[in-house]
């Protein structure tokens, strides 16, 4: 290879592994690393950013948004009684609240499911502080969901 030619290879294998890299959804492998070294009381307090309009107690009441006791692993608008919005509803049944999932939303829950009634949320946008709150979600449950397996 000439000099110019193994400049543009390596230029182009730079940008071939930004590009690919830059893609990977990086969110759910993220959430997953993080969670396994999570501060359940941090998430705690975290969570204050939430109570305006969520109760997180077993049979606690919906306030605006819904009661969200037993929230991981359960379908999208999984509370009986709450009037969600088409948007949240339309995926009831099919997509359920994963950690992945939960981490989405919580980051930005405009652009996670659009049309939403959480919009007016503008979102969490620390990834360590979203963990840290999941775990601490996660254990808003009489059974635990299991941790991921952090890769
Ligand atoms: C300004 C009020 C408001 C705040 C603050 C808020 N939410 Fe919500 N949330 C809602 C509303 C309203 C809905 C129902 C959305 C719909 O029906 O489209 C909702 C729905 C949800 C759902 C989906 C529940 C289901 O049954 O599918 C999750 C999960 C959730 N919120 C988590 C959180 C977390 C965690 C926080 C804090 C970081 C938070 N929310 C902060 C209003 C809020």
């Amino acid at each position: 290879m000439s000099g110019i030619t193994r400049y543009t290879f390596f230029v182009a294998a730079f940008c071939a592994v930004l590009v690919f890299g830059l893609n990977k959804p990086a969110q759910s492998e993220s959430i997953n690393a993080l969670l396994a070294t999570a501060d359940v009381a941090a998430g705690q307090a975290v969570s204050a950013k939430c109570t305006g309009c969520h109760s997180f107690d077993k049979d606690g009441a919906n306030k605006m948004g819904p009661n969200l006791w037993n929230v991981v692993n359960s379908s999208y608008a999984y509370k009986d009684g709450f009037k969600y919005s088409d948007a949240l509803k339309s995926h009831n049944g099919k997509k359920k609240w994963s950690y992945s999932e939960l981490d989405g939303f919580i980051a930005s829950p405009k652009e996670h499911v659009p049309g939403n009634k959480m919009a007016m949320f503008s979102g969490i946008k620390d990834s360590k502080d979203r963990a840290n709150l999941i775990a601490w979600l996660r254990m808003q449950a009489d059974t635990p969901a299991a941790l991921p397996a952090a890769k």
